[in-house]
């Protein structure tokens, strides 16, 4: 039976012109390209230049979701959703500033904070608001400038990763539509908030300490990290899958947040699923974090590997611990 629902209309990805090859990275730190694609999948990522920050990326991304959405008939954006865990400053929020540029005028406009799986949630919470009438159309934006965050003494975290910003369009719609959201699910665990994070900038290092030089840098405990990514993932994934009502076979691509290809491929096994179904972008792009769902879709939609109506299973994890997954199908879009 067909209910309200969020319908995807539109999609757009922006990474900053500069790659940074895994040899460059070699030539920096104690790593190869042999070591980085073995354990991670990663060829390259993008580093935004200095001066560039989430918002820019988040513009030229929402630019882009905006003109393919109006290729597809689309009127306008009431609230713009940012994911980002490297918003442009503490305070004021990204959103807002994303908007304005964007010309959307005094719409609704928040961040999302939920680390590598923010863009899952902030298309739950534009989501939301659509299918309760709080909003009619609304933009998801997944945005990073990561690399200005990455401890150059830290091999382990400075390989993996790099910058971008992908974004959707919604409209409120109902769920027998190409394109609807049909459902999602969120999890999170605080109590192992300390295997990954960025310290600096808190209020309780602040109000407890001064600033440390490590403070502003991401630190990583990443093999512990690993594990929880592919059973978090996996068991979201399943929920999900339940709560959709769809078999795992009848799911056309997986779009896995992109961390880590072995973490992929480790989902596939414990899925069920053949690799040939996994959608992998990780290796031109790295970790990008919360544009990382929405870079993965636009490459693979611009290779043509989506069809109308095709089911698509996103699922993602990281920072909190926080983790979730959406079961979407798949529109009409073109790409601007
Ligand atoms: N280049 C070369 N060697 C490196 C390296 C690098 N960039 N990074 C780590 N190593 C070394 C380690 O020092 C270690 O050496 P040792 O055996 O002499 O101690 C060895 O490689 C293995 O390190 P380990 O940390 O066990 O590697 P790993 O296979 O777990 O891979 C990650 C490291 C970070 C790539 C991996 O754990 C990972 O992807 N974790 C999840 C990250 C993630 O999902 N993040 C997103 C959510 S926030």
């Amino acid at each position: 039976m067909s209910r309200p629902a969020a319908v995807l209309t539109g999609l757009g990805a922006y990474v900053p012109p500069r790659t940074v090859p895994n040899e460059e990275l070699s030539r920096r730190m104690d790593t190869s390209d042999e070591w980085i694609v073995q354990r991670t999948g990663i060829s390259q990522r993008h580093w935004a230049d200095p001066g560039v920050a989430t918002s820019d990326l988040a513009v030229e991304a929402g630019h882009r979701a905006l003109k393919s959405a109006v290729s597809g008939g689309f009127g306008d954006i009431d609230m713009v959703v940012v994911a980002t865990t490297t918003p442009d400053q503490q305070c004021p929020a990204t959103a807002p500033d994303v908007a304005a540029r964007l010309d959307l005028g005094t719409v609704a406009a928040l961040d999302v904070a939920a680390g590598c799986t923010g863009f899952v949630y902030a298309l739950a919470t534009a989501s939301a608001a659509l299918v309760a009438g709080y909003a009619e159309r609304a933009l998801v934006v997944g945005a990073e400038t990561f690399h200005p965050f990455l401890n150059p003494a830290d091999r382990g975290t400075a390989v993996i990763f790099g910058d971008g910003a992908g974004a959707v369009t919604l409209r409120r719609g109902t769920s027998d539509e190409a394109g609807a959201v049909q459902t999602v699910d969120l999890g999170s665990d605080g109590t192992l908030k300390d295997l990954v994070g960025i310290p600096g900038n808190g209020s309780r290092p602040r109000s407890t300490r001064p600033m440390q030089p490590d403070d502003q840098y991401l630190y990583m405990h990443g093999k512990e990290i690993f594990a929880h990514a592919v059973n978090r993932m996996a068991q979201s994934s399943s929920a999900v899958l339940a709560k959709a009502g769809w078999d795992v076979d009848e799911v056309d691509h997986v779009v896995g947040h992109q961390a880590n290809l072995r973490i992929l491929h480790a989902l596939a096994r414990e899925l069920g699923v053949d690799r040939e179904r996994l959608v992998c972008h990780i290796d031109q792009v790295g970790n990008t974090s919360a544009a990382s769902i929405p870079l993965a879709l636009a490459d693979a939609a611009a290779k043509g590997h989506f069809q109308l109506h095709d089911r698509l299973l996103l699922t993602a994890f990281g920072a909190g611990l926080a983790w979730g997954s959406a079961a979407i199908t798949w529109p009409e879009i073109t790409l601007a």
